[in-house]
């Protein structure tokens, strides 16, 4: 039973740390992404779902942004949790 206890708590932390330092990636990836043409305003200001956050991405993309789908994918998650 001990043994559970600590397994559940272990797992707790893993998630725990693992969320904030997601978050860390996908702030990274617009510092790095996507203040080459705007600032991150213009981000941080739209408010939009998924499917619309992709569609915004791949038009940035269409522009000149570099991201790979995974990339894509990851932001339009995070930027729709906002
Ligand atoms: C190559 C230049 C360029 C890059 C890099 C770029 N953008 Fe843009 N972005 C623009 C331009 C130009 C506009 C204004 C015209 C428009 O909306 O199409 C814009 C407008 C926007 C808007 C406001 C309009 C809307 O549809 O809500 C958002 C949000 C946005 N960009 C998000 C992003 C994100 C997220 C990234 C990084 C993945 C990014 N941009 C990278 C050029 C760029």
């Amino acid at each position: 039973m001990k043994k559970i206890g600590a397994s559940i708590i272990l797992c707790l932390l893993g998630i725990a740390l693992a969320l904030p330092g997601l978050a860390q990636e996908e702030k990274d990836l617009l510092e790095s992404k996507c203040t080459g043409c705007h600032s991150l305003k213009v981000v941080y200001k739209a408010k939009k779902d998924k499917d619309a956050w992709l569609i915004t991405i791949e038009r940035m993309v269409d522009k000149g942004a570099s991201l790979s789908l995974e990339e894509q994918e990851a932001l339009a998650d995070y930027l729709s949790q906002q």
